[in-house]
C-alpha cells in the first residue's frame, strides 16, 4: 500500500514538497519549502506533523535551506548549518525525532571538508533519514500485524498514519499490513481535540486506502472500550522515556486509562527513533504547550483561560507491549536493549 508521499522532494530539487496537512481533508494541496524559515513555519503549524515526518522533513528542510548558500566558503558555511541546525531543531519541543534527525545531520558533516562536500554530506543523509523511516513503518507493520485478527477492531487516537512518516505510519502500519494479507480490520478513530488529527487525517488516509473507519468524539472512547467493541488499541508515541513512559498526544493518557480498566490490550508503535534513552522518565519530557485561540476558537469572551498541553505521558504501566521496527517487547528494559542489537538499518 503505497498511500501519499507526505514528504518528498519538489521535481527541481531545491526545495522539500510536503502535503499541507492544514487544508486536509478538504483539499489535497502540496507546498514547497525553500528557506529556513519555510520549514520552521510548516512544522510549528503542522503543515507537517508527526513525530517521525518532522524529523524527514527537518533534516530535508536543513539541505534546503542551504542550498541557496554553496558558494560560500566552508569556514562561514558552517556557521550557517549550525545556526540553521539549532532552528530546525527548535521548531517544535517534544517529539524526539526532530533532534535525532538534526544530530544525525550533523554527525554526517564531522568528517567532510569544502562546502560542495558538505552538501552533498548533507543531502544523502537526509536521504537516507527518509529511506529508512519508510523501512521502519513496514517493519513496525510486520511485528504488529499477527495482533490484528480477522474482523478485528482497532482503536488509534491522533494520527500516526503514513500522514505522519515517509512510509505506512506507525500505529497505522500493522493495520496496512493485516489488511494487505487479506483480513478485514475495521478502525475507531478519535477525533483528537483540539486539532482533529483524528477525525481529519487518520480518517481521510484510511477511507483513501479503502479501509473502514469511524470517528468518535474522544470522550466517547471509554464508554466504546467498555461496550466491549475494541480487540486493539494502538497509538504512536512521540517519545519513549528510558522507563519505558510513552508521549503523545493529548487524550493518549485517558485512552490508556480506560483500556487497562476495562482490559483492553494498548500497544505502542513507533521506529527506534523515537526512544529516547538519555530522558529517564515521561515527567522529564518538554510538553509543549499550543495557543488559547487553538481551543477557544475566538468564542469565550475576556477573562477565559485555555489549558492546551500538545501531549501527555502514559505511564509504562499502562502499556501493554511496543511495537518497533526491532520486534515485539513488553519489557521497557528489554525495549532498550533492542538499540544495541545490530540491524541492517544501521550502517
Ligand atoms: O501534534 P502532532 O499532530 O504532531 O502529534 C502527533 C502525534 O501525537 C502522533 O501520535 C505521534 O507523533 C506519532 S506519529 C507516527
Amino acid at each position: 500500500v503505497h498511500v501519499v508521499d507526505t514528504v518528498s522532494w519538489a521535481p527541481e530539487g531545491g526545495a522539500v514538497r510536503i502535503i499541507d496537512q492544514r487544508r486536509l481533508p478538504e483539499q489535497l494541496v502540496e507546498r514547497d519549502l525553500r528557506t529556513l524559515d519555510d520549514v520552521c513555519d510548516a512544522i510549528r503549524s503542522l503543515a507537517v506533523r508527526g513525530a517521525p515526518a518532522i524529523g524527514v522533513a527537518g533534516a530535508m528542510g536543513l539541505v534546503a535551506s542551504l542550498l541557496p548558500f554553496a558558494h560560500e566558503a566552508e569556514a562561514r558555511f558552517r556557521q550557517r548549518m549550525h545556526r540553521h541546525a539549532e532552528a530546525v531543531r527548535a521548531a517544535r519541543p517534544t517529539a524526539v525525532n526532530l533532534p535525532w534527525a538534526i544530530d544525525r545531520m550533523l554527525d554526517a558533516t564531522a568528517r567532510v571538508e569544502g562546502t560542495g562536500a558538505l552538501l552533498d554530506a548533507l543531502r544523502g543523509e537526509a536521504d537516507a533519514i527518509r529511506d529508512e523511516d519508510r523501512a521502519m513503518c513496514e517493519r513496525i507493520g510486520g511485528h504488529g500485524a499477527s495482533l490484528i485478527a480477522d474482523g478485528a477492531s482497532v482503536l488509534t487516537h491522533c494520527n500516526a498514519g503514513a500522514l505522519a512518516t515517509a512510509g505506512i505510519g506507525t500505529a497505522l502500519a500493522p493495520v496496512y499490513v493485516a489488511v494487505r494479507n487479506g483480513r478485514a480490520v475495521r478502525v475507531y478513530a478519535d477525533e483528537t481535540r483540539p486539532l482533529l488529527q483524528g477525525s481529519r487525517l487518520t480518517a481521510w488516509e484510511l477511507a483513501r486506502a479503502g479501509i473502514p473507519v469511524t470517528v468518535l468524539a474522544d470522550g466517547a472512547a471509554a464508554s466504546l472500550l467498555a461496550a466491549g467493541a475494541i480487540d486493539l488499541v494502538l497509538v504512536g508515541a512521540d517519545r519513549i522515556a528510558a522507563n519505558g513512559d510513552v508521549v503523545n498526544k493529548i487524550g493518549t493518557y485517558a485512552v490508556a486509562l480506560a483500556a487497562g480498566h476495562h482490559g483492553v490490550a494498548l500497544y505502542v508503535a513507533a521506529p527506534t527513533s523515537t526512544l529516547d534513552p538519555r530522558t529517564p522518565s515521561g515527567a522529564d519530557v518538554p510538553i509543549e504547550h499550543r495557543a488559547p485561540d487553538e481551543i477557544l476558537g475566538g468564542r469565550p469572551g475576556e477573562g477565559v483561560a485555555a489549558y492546551n498541553p500538545a501531549f501527555d505521558v502514559t505511564p509504562a504501566a499502562l502499556v501493554t507491549g511496543y511495537i518497533t521496527d526491532r520486534g515485539r517487547f513488553t519489557d521497557p528494559s528489554a525495549l532498550f536493549a533492542s538499540l544495541a542489537s545490530p540491524s541492517e538499518l544501521l550502517r
